[in-house]
């Protein structure tokens, strides 16, 4: 797979009888999406905390990213409702590599093992279907769930920036994680 076909995306992954990730367009945007987005329990490790969303601007989002030849944004779908994102972006083709970001907007799929699924699917489509030899993420140190997801889903950690972020008034580090395909 290419630039060519990422253009495309009508892709689907299937990550077990459940879940299903699905390439968003802008009719997938609803008010429950644009409501996690200015959830601050969910936003409150991300920059998107910073930001006030509107369905506008989420559909200005999602779009973009449809259109980009360096992104995917799956939606997360549980049996076909869409709870949450995983998003592979910016790829970086002359170099086999991206960033792997999500969140599980719908609070009380947290802590049911999904994001662990759907980063391991997504980290095995990145390898085995656009060859990259390197997928990059990172997370501010407080964050318990995302770190353990990552180590989960085989990321080891490559850099530990001091203070390089003010987490309720208090800076804290940010981490850096990385996975090589064997
Ligand atoms: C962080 C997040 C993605 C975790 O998703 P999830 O589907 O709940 O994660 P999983 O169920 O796969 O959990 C993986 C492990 O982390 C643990 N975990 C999950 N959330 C946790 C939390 N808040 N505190 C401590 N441990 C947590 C789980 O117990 C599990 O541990 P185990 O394998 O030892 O049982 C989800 O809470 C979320 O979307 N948060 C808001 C957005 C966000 O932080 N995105 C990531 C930015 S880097």
């Amino acid at each position: 797979m290419n630039t060519e076909t990422l253009v495309k995306k009508n892709i689907e992954i299937k990550v077990d009888e459940k879940i299903l990730l699905k390439v968003l367009t802008q009719n997938d945007v609803s008010e429950s999406y644009v409501e996690w987005l200015n959830d601050y329990e969910v936003t409150k490790f991300t920059e998107q905390k910073y930001f006030r969303h509107t369905l506008e601007s989420t559909k200005t989002f999602v779009c973009q990213k449809y259109d980009s030849e360096s992104d995917l944004l799956f939606g997360i779908f549980f049996d076909g409702t869409h709870i949450g994102n995983i998003k592979l972006g910016s790829i970086k083709f002359e170099h086999m590599s991206t960033e792997v970001s999500y969140f599980i907007g719908e609070k009380e799929f947290w802590g049911k093992g999904i994001a662990s699924k759907c980063v391991e699917t997504v980290v095995h489509f990145a390898v085995t279907e656009l060859d990259l030899k390197k997928i990059n993420a990172g997370y501010y140190e407080n964050n318990t769930g995302s770190a353990k997801v990552l180590q989960k889903c085989g990321f080891v950690v490559e850099r530990n920036i001091i203070s390089n972020a003010i987490f309720e008034d208090k800076p804290i580090n940010f981490i850096f994680v990385g996975y090589v395909p064997n």
